[in-house]
């Protein structure tokens, strides 16, 4: 079985790519840009743009299933459908969707209800079975904050003290991994969380802990975190975010058990993310 890995330079789609590989399946890594170094050996990594559909066609060549994903800040550009189309007529038969707890908790927002939702309904539509991955934010949101922490030995967050339960794209990409290679996920929807709640202010000081060295947190307005996230995220992608990170839902704040019952084990913690990924931060 060969299997594609879109968006695979990516925070979930690069351990998704080593985890397949040393697992034995031919995997084709795929994204815009050029791979990095440290693509697994045996893999090949094919250029394609998702919105340009009929770019895919060659990266599919031989395989039976698919990781997608959206491609962030340009998923408003990309057709879903058309995707989806090219996918199925090169013979792919199973479909894990790279999605987010937003399409379900954020409906009316423009990103998750409206760009987000289309995603699903295109793979749940396609005819291949498919498998929905719906995660809440990522611990690897933090590399927002690498360059004031390799600078100033700083993090600048809004709600300091608002807790939600970030996920390590890690466990994602195990969990990708276990959807793409065993059929019993067909047709289910998983939530994904980390394992507990962490607020901005107990992620800088994870970060702090991995440095061994003092990290201070200075607490942004709304304003001031708008203003910043506008310079690499769309409008309503911003109000959305802010609205997650400052009121959350009681569904935002749930720890999912989705991650322990597929995995066999709990989520990994942030503080074992900023362990791994301290080098940006130094
Ligand atoms: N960050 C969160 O908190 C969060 C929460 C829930 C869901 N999600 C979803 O998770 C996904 C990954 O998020 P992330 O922050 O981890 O992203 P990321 O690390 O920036 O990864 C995005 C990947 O997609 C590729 N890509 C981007 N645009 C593409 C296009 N038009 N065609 C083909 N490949 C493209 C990128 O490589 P190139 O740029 O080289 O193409 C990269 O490999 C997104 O789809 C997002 O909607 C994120």
């Amino acid at each position: 079985m060969g299997i594609v890995v879109t968006g695979a330079t990516g925070n979930v789609g690069r351990p998704l790519v080593r985890v397949l590989a040393a697992a034995g399946e031919r995997v084709t890594a795929t994204s815009r840009g050029i791979s990095g170094d440290d693509t697994p050996d045996g893999v090949r990594h094919r250029r394609a743009d998702l919105a340009e559909p009929d770019s895919l066609r060659p990266v599919f060549d031989g395989a039976t299933a698919l990781f997608l994903q959206d491609g962030g800040a340009g998923a408003h550009l990309v057709d879903p459908r058309q995707v989806v189309d090219v996918a199925r007529s090169a013979g792919i038969e199973r479909v894990v969707l790279l999605s987010s707890q937003g399409v379900a908790t954020r409906p009316r927002s423009v990103s998750h209800g409206g760009t987000g939702r289309s995603f699903e309904e295109a793979v749940r539509q396609s005819g291949a079975d498919w498998t929905i991955l719906r995660p809440g934010g990522f611990g690897s949101n933090a590399y927002a904050w690498a360059d004031s922490v390799r600078t100033r030995r700083t993090v600048a967050a809004p709600f300091a003290d608002v807790g939600l339960p970030v996920i390590d794209p890690a466990d994602i990409a195990e969990v990708a991994a276990a959807a793409l290679r065993d059929g019993g996920h067909a047709g289910r929807v998983h939530e994904l969380t980390g394992p507990a709640l962490s607020t901005p202010r107990q992620r800088a000081e994870a970060i702090a802990d991995a440095l061994g060295e003092p990290v201070r947190f200075v607490e942004q307005t709304r304003d001031e975190a708008r203003e910043q996230m506008l310079r690499f995220m769309p409008g309503p992608v911003v109000e959305t975010t802010l609205a997650i990170l400052g009121a959350p839902t009681p569904a935002e704040q749930r720890i999912s058990p989705d991650v322990a019952r597929i995995l066999g084990r709990e989520p990994r913690a942030f503080a074992d993310w900023a362990r791994r990924h301290v080098a940006a931060f130094r």
